[in-house]
């Protein structure tokens, strides 16, 4: 089959489209899947850099990639859920960049019938990221408060859709043709982080939920209330000034799991949450696919259509 790997970490130069035997089902809760589309995830980046090597060691040669769409071509023989045929995405984490990819059915999800397969690998990670936050490790209910820091990304999109189905209060920050983005998504309060200060608006939230770390992150301690929580995917935040404001304040992994997609793929089905694909590529276009990402200022996922 055709698949992307590359041999050393680097720029985007090189990433290659290989022929590599395709996978089988080898263990009795294997799914392998024939990919229709999967996902370009700022995390993709990371990893062809050698940034993650620390965190999240990869052996080289590697196929990248962690979410994908398709259709079901063998399973294994404790298999229940699913049959050859049915359409799936599955947040694999790892080898999606591929014509198939085999994965435990614990992250396999049923595709809901009302989205295209660009738009259904642009949600599973999407999708149990923002569950994990909001209510996973957020623990909020209906009412709460919740910053999204990052709100016009990727990830952040997908979390101001689920927070307002589940009754939260959004207040968002995005930038430039982000703000109407996230108005449109039905945030409640939206801040332009380029041209307004986010701390001295914003005051006593239950949960900020940081979709974009850098600098900016440890300003956010001053709009959590005393007692509630600080949670990011995407940098540490600073131990020091979580226990000078009383701030649960972690960096969190997201559980991608079919368990955890339940609640946002059903609101997928009733048509209450989008998808947002802002680029497709070929399987062989991954360099510029990944160049789209690593440039930044793209609202929504970037996709590979595979087959
Ligand atoms: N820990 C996990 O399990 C996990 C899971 C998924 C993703 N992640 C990580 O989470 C991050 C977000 O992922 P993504 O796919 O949503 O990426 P993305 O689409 O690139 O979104 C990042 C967003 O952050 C915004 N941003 C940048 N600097 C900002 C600032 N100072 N204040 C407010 N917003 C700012 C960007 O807005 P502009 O467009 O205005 O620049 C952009 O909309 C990435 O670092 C990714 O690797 C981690």
């Amino acid at each position: 089959m055709k698949a992307i790997q590359y041999n050393n970490f680097g720029n985007s130069d090189v990433i290659e489209l290989v022929d590599i035997p395709t996978p089988e089902v080898k263990n009795e809760n294997d799914v392998l899947i024939k990919v229709k589309a999967a996902s370009v995830n700022p995390l993709d980046v990371k990893i062809r850099l050698g940034y993650m090597q620390k965190m999240r060691p990869v052996e080289l040669p590697i196929t990248p990639g962690l979410d994908v769409s398709g259709i079901v071509t063998a399973i294994g023989s404790a298999i229940t859920k699913f049959k050859v045929g049915d359409e799936v995405i599955a947040a694999t984490m790892g080898n999606a960049y591929a014509e198939y990819v085999v994965t435990n059915e614990n992250v396999v999800s049923l595709k809901p019938g009302n989205v295209s397969f660009e738009e259904a690998t642009s949600l599973a990670v999407n999708i149990g990221t923002a569950q994990t936050i909001l209510f996973t490790e957020g623990k909020l209910s209906s009412g709460q408060k919740v910053l999204i820091q990052g709100a016009a990304g990727s990830v952040g999109a997908t979390m101001v859709q689920l927070a307002k189905s589940n009754g939260l209060y959004v207040i968002a920050t995005a930038s430039g043709k982000g703000v109407d983005l996230v108005k449109s998504l039905g945030a409640d309060e939206v801040i332009d982080y380029k041209t307004q200060d986010v701390s001295k608006l914003v005051k006593d939230v239950d949960l900020v939920a940081d979709c974009a770390g850098g600098e900016s992150q440890a300003t956010l301690f001053e709009v959590v209330k005393s007692g509630g929580k600080l949670l990011s995917i995407a940098g540490m935040p600073s131990a020091e000034l979580a226990e000078k404001h009383h701030v649960d304040a972690r960096f969190i992994s997201s559980d991608l799991s079919a368990k955890s997609l339940e609640n946002g793929l059903s609101l997928v089905s009733e048509g209450k949450l989008k998808a947002l694909v802002s680029a497709t590529f070929k399987l062989e276009e991954a360099a510029q696919a990944q160049d789209l990402v690593s440039a930044g200022g793209v609202n929504g996922k970037v996709v590979l259509v595979v087959g």
